[in-house]
């Protein structure tokens, strides 16, 4: 199969699966349209791909298992979890992905209109960094209480279920550390930095 994904990204995903420990100066050599791209195309790919997956074996197992409550029990979780998920990854692409990308314009621009209209603009990163919650910690809930069920772990979709979930938990972990650590990081930078433009250009 042909590998379609552009260079850079395949470059970041490499990034983030050498390093043992993520650090911020990991991805100094991306920029901020770069990022958001990525973190773009990972909400598609967990809200489209992966949960879906998870839902389908969920009720594979639960068919299987028709009297074990628990098991439905914990596919509502994971109901509800997915629910908040992607109440969360709606909120991220109206608000914080348009402004970075914006403010990543501004910044490679050298007029001094786009660095205005950041400047009235309401909304800025420390609204983001106020109101990011993450909701990952949930999942990890989730899979622990998972994996206390011994009936179902000689199935083999719960093999297969269990991947999928320890996947998917440990995707959103590194993709909100990105959000917290890069993004933000890259943002208030540009922010300074057009703020002092502004302020030079005025004096
Ligand atoms: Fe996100």
């Amino acid at each position: 199969m042909i590998n379609t994904t552009p260079f850079y990204h395949q470059s970041l995903i490499q990034t983030i699966k050498k390093v043992t420990t993520l650090s911020p100066e990991n991805f100094d050599e991306y920029s901020v349209q770069l990022i958001v791209d990525f973190l773009e195309i990972s909400h598609q790919r967990f809200c489209n791909q992966l949960i879906p997956e998870i839902e389908q074996n969920f009720l594979l197992l639960i068919d299987y298992f028709q009297d074990n409550n628990t098991l439905k029990i914990l596919f509502n979780l994971f109901l509800k979890f997915q629910i908040d998920f992607k109440q969360h990854v709606r909120i991220e692409e109206k608000t914080m992905f348009p402004y970075a990308k914006i403010l990543y314009k501004a910044s490679i621009s050298n007029s001094i209109t786009p660095a205005l209209f950041i400047h009235f603009s309401k909304y800025n990163i420390k609204d983001f960094i106020n109101s990011h919650e993450n909701s990952e910690c949930y999942l990890t809930e989730i899979i622990f209480l998972f994996q206390k069920q011994q009936e179902i772990q000689n199935h083999t979709i719960y093999n297969v279920l269990i991947k999928q979930l320890c996947q998917f938990d440990n995707e959103i972990k590194t993709h909100a550390w990105i959000e917290d650590n890069v993004l933000v990081k890259k943002v208030k930078e540009i922010e300074d930095a057009l703020e002092d433009f502004v302020k030079t250009a005025k004096s």
